[in-house]
Formats: structure tokens, sequence, C-alpha cells
């Protein structure tokens, strides 16, 4: 493994360009038949090498698999990710990620699956994940923080793939209370974090991320269809899988150090930019009915501030939020 690793990188270094077998067995110091081996190696986890006399060797198609040796290349985190499990199909990514978590799997770990055939969404609901064609992962972190302040770290995870996908995809994403992300009021990803607790501290917390990447229409079962869409559909293009994890990864590494050496405020404001629900009537459905008011922030817990119509300020932790408007047809669905 060590070694096609070091390959791919002298063939990457220098994209759609042939590098000779006489430079990479000089610079891997090992035989000419070894390169080529190596070569053989890489083709049956996905890459196609065009191998030419006296040019030597390039890259011409990469794997459309998420491989842990590409994603290690393109990887710019100190720990995020480094420590990365990649399964073809999983139930869910949260429970392969919570074995690891309890055999005392380091902070940062990564289980990315091609397929989920029991994803599972906020409220207890399914998530489509279907193979090849998105993000199914669970990242794992060893906050220092008490229980309370977990809502914090859903808004920062939301703040964390707005910004990369944004960065990525140049289009124009919106965060739903507290983490769906939206592009034209449609999600394009889900966020769920699940934490093991003890005396009100947390010892760890999965969080899921769930990122319609390559998804098509006829992907969507029907009832879904038209609340959501995929970056292939809004960008009009193929997106690199890869590449968007490496980016995710990075700007989730970075806002955490934020976050555990600023304290949660920059992370609030950020969020609150973003925001596509704050100072528009809303309708809360809660676990105890629905609430109408205007969302005003995030409190200090990272709870969401709801101004009701009576002036008082609410503070909800948990709920499903629409525009007043889609009050009526909420009700009727
Ligand atoms: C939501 O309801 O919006 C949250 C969806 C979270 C889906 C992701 S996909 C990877 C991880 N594994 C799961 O089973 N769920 C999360």
């Amino acid at each position: 493994m060590a070694e096609s690793f070091t390959l791919l990188s002298l063939l990457e270094e220098k994209p759609g360009e042939f590098v000779s077998g006489e430079e990479l067995s000089q610079k891997l110091n090992v035989s000419r038949t070894a390169i080529w081996k190596q070569i053989r190696k890489l083709e049956t986890q996905g890459y196609k090498i065009e191998a030419v006399t006296r040019l030597g060797y390039r890259i011409v198609e990469r794997p459309s698999r998420i491989s842990p040796v590409e994603l290690n290349l393109k990887l710019r985190t100190r720990s995020f990710g480094r420590n990365v499990r990649v399964h073809e199909v999983v139930a869910s990514t949260q429970d392969e990620m919570r074995l690891l978590a309890e055999q005392g799997a380091p902070e940062g770990t990564l289980v990315i699956a091609e397929q989920q055939n029991q994803g599972r969404g906020r409220m207890g609901r399914h998530w489509v994940s279907p193979p090849g064609k998105g993000i199914w992962m669970s990242l794992l972190l060893r906050p220092n923080v008490p229980l309370l302040q977990t809502p914090q770290l859903t808004l920062l995870a939301a703040v964390a793939l707005n910004r990369a996908i944004g960065r990525v995809t140049g289009l124009d994403i919106g965060i739903k209370w507290p983490n769906d992300l939206l592009i034209d009021g449609r999600k394009i990803t889900g966020i769920l974090l699940e934490s093991a607790t003890e005396d009100e501290r947390i010892r760890y917390v999965v969080v899921g991320m769930g990122v319609s990447v390559n998804l098509e229409a006829s992907d969507y079962p029907e009832e879904v269809a038209a609340k959501a869409i995929s970056l292939r559909m809004a960008s009009g293009r193929v997106l690199d899988r890869v590449e968007l994890i490496a980016e995710i990864l990075q700007e989730f590494e970075e806002l955490y150090d934020v976050y555990n050496s600023q304290g949660f405020e920059p992370i609030r404001l950020l969020w609150e930019a973003r925001s596509v629900n704050l100072h528009k009537p809303t309708v809360l459905t809660t676990a105890s009915g629905q609430i109408e008011g205007i969302p005003r922030g995030i409190s200090e817990t990272g709870a969401l501030l709801l101004e009701t119509e009576d002036g008082r300020m609410q503070t909800v932790y948990s709920a499903e939020i629409n525009p007043w408007e889609q009050k009526e047809q909420k009700q009727q669905s």
C-alpha cells in the first residue's frame, strides 16, 4: 500500500503528463518490473493508466469509487479523515462509527460508505443513500464540552459543509435551521449528530453527513423528489466526491479549531449569515405541537431564539421548521 501511494503521488504530480518508467524506478528505488506490478495494482483499484513506450505512464481515468489512497493524497488536514474506513455497503455509517468509537478510535476518524441500506436521518426518517453517487460518511468528534452545548456542534457542521460545498461548486447555498443545506429551497445535504454521554458530559459525537452529489432525479423516491436536489442537478456537472470530502474535512477541522480556541461566537455569526429562516414568519413543529413566530437568532448554547406573537423570546432546541406560508400544506400532509 505504501509503495503504490508513492507511485500514485509521482503520477499525480504532473496531471496529464507522462512520467517515464526510469524516473519512477529511480525515485522509488525499485525495479521496472516492480513499477509495472504497482501500475497493475492501481488499475485494480479503478485507475486507468496509459503506458507508451519511451514516454512512460500517465493517469487517464481515476476511480469512480472513493479510494482511501486518493483521499489521503488530497487531504490537507491534521487529523480529520487521516484514519479512514471505506465500505462498499453498510446499514449505516453511524453504526460503524459507534463501534469504532467504543473501541477507542481517535477524534477525526472517518467512516465512508458507497451505499447505505439503512441510512437514517433526523426525526427517525430514512435517508436515501444509493451506491456510488453521494457522500455518506460519519466523522468522530471527542469534544470537551458539556452536553448542553451539543447544538453548537450541529450548527458548526452546517457551516463547515456550507462553506466547503459552496467553494467547490460556486453554488449559492443556504442553511435551514438547524443544519439542512438548501439550494432554492431544496435540500442537498443532511446532517445527523448522535452523541454518547456520561454524567452530563459528551463522551463522543458521531457527525453523520449525507451529501447528494451526483444523484439524478430518478434516484429519489417520489415523496422526496420535489424537496431534494443534488449538486449535479443544481450545477449541471458531475462532481469529484473525493475532492469534496477533502474540502469538507479541511473546513470542518479549521472551524472546530476556531471553536475550541475561541468558543461558539464566531461560529454563531457565520451560521446566522447563511440562515434562510432568520427574521421570516415561521412555523415550528415540535414534539408537543406547532409554534408560530419569527426566528431572531441563535442562543449562547446553540438553540433557536423564536419571537412568538406575544413578543416573548422562546428557546427552541429541536423542531421541524418551515416558512409560515407552508403551514396549511404541512397540516394537510
Ligand atoms: C437529515 O435527516 O437531514 C440527516 C441525514 C443524515 C444522513 C447521513 S448519511 C451518513 C450518515 N449515516 C446515516 O445513516 N445517516 C447519516
